[in-house]
């Protein structure tokens, strides 16, 4: 599969608040991630970053007048042309033309004659934003079936701190993500997949603990995949990379994640929640062993130290699968990958087993990249997906499983 953006038309309409050069750091977003990005200014707008700055950016001319005879798109063109219309920043007053109706620009225009989906960013001075005429004509474009994102809180051009501020382009893109997935059909359309990401905590004494190397990147890329085609998320997450967990939160914000430390948490998580789900995709690195804790700090002594441990539960094996939910295991393998994948795929009674090697240059653990291979049941085909960005090979793993499962 593509990038979710890949050849979508993606208009923005820049509107006349300080925030709207940071439209121009969002349209060269939006373009690094393939989409085809289009630009209406309008007259205030174009006062605080000019016309060039966006068509340098998108490659595409700029929109700033109604009747432009120079633009390579007739005005009315671009609201048929368009996959997703983005007003950012939203100012007040396009907040109010377009609740009420009113095309007298380019821009509230183009929202009244075009049947996209449209996401409205509001950024403006926090008074005005509060304001309660400004707070109803969001309310009717939300009941017109516009998506209105909450914008930042913090300190504003002004001078003065509250909500008002752009969003941080992560979440927009996010917003992005979820509005054009709800606009498709896809075999994962609304499938909740309940899925399990980075490695467990075991506990040797209050300070001490026993884990594994797992960031939790991947779990997350295939969360991003999963949102993208439609499918709702909840994720069940151990002990996970910093930067991979602010990265989809950013995106997606924390309601559907839940954090647990050890594998008993998390078996008791999943257990918790596999009633709600359609497919369950264990992703994470559970820990096999767990070593008896100590309740007062282990002193050191002399000589060498052993640790007993004993082991946790498979939480896979041991899942109630009475209602035939999809299954998804991972197989994190040094070496014979494909008999050890095949092994646990029968073993743990699996739909689908996804292999990915932890060892040499194409190690898949802490990095940005994996090589994995899909085995699914019954199935004697293996689907090889070569070396790439997580994300990227996450995409392509979850429009193949929505190919079979549609089968
Ligand atoms: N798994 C699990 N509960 C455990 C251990 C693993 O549910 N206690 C799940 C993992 O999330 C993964 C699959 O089982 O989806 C395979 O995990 P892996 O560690 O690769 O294999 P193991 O079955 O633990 O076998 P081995 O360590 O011998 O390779």
């Amino acid at each position: 599969m593509k990038s979710l953006l890949e050849g979508k038309h993606i208009t923005i309409c820049v509107t006349g608040g300080i925030a709207a050069y940071k439209a121009a750091a969002l349209a060269s977003f939006l373009k690094k991630k393939k989409a085809e990005v289009h630009i209406i200014l309008t007259k205030n707008a174009a006062r605080f970053v000019s016309a060039i700055t966006f068509k340098s950016l998108t490659g595409n001319p700029v929109i700033t007048k109604m009747f432009d005879s120079s633009s390579f798109i007739p005005h009315i063109s671009i609201a048929q042309l368009s996959d997703l219309i983005l007003v950012a920043p939203a100012t007040a007053n396009v907040i109010a033309k377009a609740a009420n109706g009113i095309a007298d620009d380019m821009v509230s225009t183009t929202l009244l004659s075009s049947t996209a989906p449209k996401i409205i960013v509001p950024a403006m001075n926090t008074a005005m934003y509060e304001n309660p005429i400004t707070q109803h004509n969001l309310k009717k474009l939300i009941n017109f079936g516009f998506d209105v994102m909450e914008p930042d809180s913090g300190e504003m051009a002004c001078g003065t701190s509250g909500k008002g501020r752009f969003p941080e382009i992560n979440r927009i893109y996010g917003k992005i993500i979820q509005t054009l997935s709800a606009k498709q059909v896809t075999p994962l359309s609304n499938k909740k997949i309940l899925i399990t990401a980075g490695g467990t905590i075991e506990d040797i004494d209050p300070v001490r603990y026993i884990s594994n190397r797992s960031s939790g990147q991947t779990a997350f890329a295939f969360a991003e995949a999963f949102i993208a085609t439609g499918a709702k998320v909840h994720i069940i997450a151990g002990h996970v990379s910093e930067r991979a967990l602010d990265n989809f939160t950013s995106k997606f914000g924390t309601n559907d994640i839940t954090m647990i430390r050890s594998a008993a948490d998390m078996k008791k998580a999943v257990d918790e929640n596999f009633e709600e789900c359609d497919m369950l995709f264990m992703c994470a690195a559970v820990a096999d062993y767990k070593p008896n804790y100590s309740n007062h700090k282990i002193k050191k002594a002399d000589g060498s130290l052993s640790l007993e441990l004993s082991r946790t539960e498979d939480i896979l094996q041991n899942i109630k699968n009475d209602s035939n939910k999809i299954i998804v295991g991972f197989a994190a393998e040094t070496d014979n990958i494909e008999e050890y994948a095949l092994k646990k795929l029968e073993k743990k009674n699996l739909d689908f087993v996804i292999a990915n090697k932890v060892c040499g240059n194409e190690s898949a653990i802490g990095g940005e990249c994996s090589s994995l291979i899909l085995f699914a049941k019954d199935k004697k085909e293996q689907i090889i997906f070569p070396y790439l960005p997580k994300t990227e090979n996450a995409f392509k793993v979850v429009e193949k499983i929505g190919e079979l499962i549609k089968d």
